[in-house]
């Protein structure tokens, strides 16, 4: 059941250039959050910006969760300026999150760019309800944009790094590690970051027989369902429609049902 509460910022730090991780107080949100959830966050009190900002939680404490974010525009740099003890307004939680499963053999986290903001708190849940931690794949343009690493490292997984221009792990695309790790019956792969990373990891994840979940983003307005602004193409018709909204359908998808032709990889960054 999603609330709105204002959340006392704790701690809110850069990371890296425009890369910056905030964590607020939310009882209510965070006791019901689950990994791989959003909320939406009123970036400013008023009419400008006049939709809030939806944010993936990055960890989830008992009382606390921490999102992690990149300067996108108006709304990610209004964000950057809240300072330690102001409030920040947050819905949330929302969106379907992961399913986690204890009966497969190999889970492997593949994450591009700002797209691992969803995935700290996934492996904590793997590591808690499977008993084994993630294998991750953390992948970016360059060194600088890496994030999460050693909170990775420190929680027991294996990390295979991989930046588009060789300054850190290897020089090749999330795909192609992935591939190289050979995903097989039995392995779940978790892939969010840009839609053709995505698409490309969950073609070699299916072509390898494993099961591929991806977490879509989309500009979204009312966050729960009704503005239909967040839709998608599916592959799948349900009740007539194929299309699927990532609010509340998702953000969390099989990528068998992701209609990944009908996407204009032209527009994205
Ligand atoms: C479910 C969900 C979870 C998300 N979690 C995170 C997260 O944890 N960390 C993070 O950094 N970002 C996350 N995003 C993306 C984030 O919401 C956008 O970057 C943010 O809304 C941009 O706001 P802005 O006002 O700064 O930029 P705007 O001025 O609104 O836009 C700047 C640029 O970003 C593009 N953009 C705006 N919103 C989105 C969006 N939702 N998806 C893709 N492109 C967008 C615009 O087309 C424009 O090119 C998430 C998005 C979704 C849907
Ligand atoms: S954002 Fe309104 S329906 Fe998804």
């Amino acid at each position: 059941m999603p609330h709105i509460v204002n959340c006392e910022v704790l701690t809110h730090r850069e990371l890296a250039p425009g890369q910056f991780r905030v964590a607020l107080q939310g009882p209510a949100i965070a006791s019901e959050a689950k990994a791989g959830q959003f909320g939406m966050i009123e970036v400013a009190r008023g009419y400008y910006p006049f939709l809030r900002r939806p944010m993936c939680f990055e960890r989830i404490l008992a009382d606390a969760f921490t999102v992690l974010y990149k300067l996108e525009g108006e709304g990610t740099r209004l964000l950057s300026a809240f300072l330690p003890g102001q409030m920040i307004s947050v819905q949330g939680p929302l969106g379907n999150g992961f399913p986690i499963e204890s009966n497969l053999t190999r889970h492997i986290i593949v994450a591009g760019g700002i797209g691992v903001a969803t995935f700290p708190g996934l492996a904590e849940a793997l590591i808690k309800v499977c008993d084994t931690a993630p294998e991750v794949v953390l992948a970016a343009r360059t060194k600088d944009l890496l994030l999460c690493e050693q909170d990775f490292r420190e929680m027991g997984c294996k990390v295979h790094l991989a930046t588009d221009d060789g300054s850190a792990g290897e020089k090749a695309y999330a795909s192609q590690v992935l591939e190289r790790l050979s995903p097989a019956p039995g392995t779940r792969v978790y892939a969010c970051g840009p839609m053709i990373m995505m698409r490309e990891t969950s073609r070699v994840a299916l072509e390898a027989g494993a099961e591929c979940l991806v977490s879509l983003e989309a500009q979204m307005a009312c966050g729960d369902g009704v503005c239909l602004g967040c839709v998608v193409e599916s592959k799948h018709e349900s009740e007539g429609e194929r299309m699927i909204r990532v609010c509340c359908d998702g953000p969390v998808f099989d990528a068998r049902m992701v209609d990944w032709e009908a996407h204009n990889f032209a527009y994205d960054p």
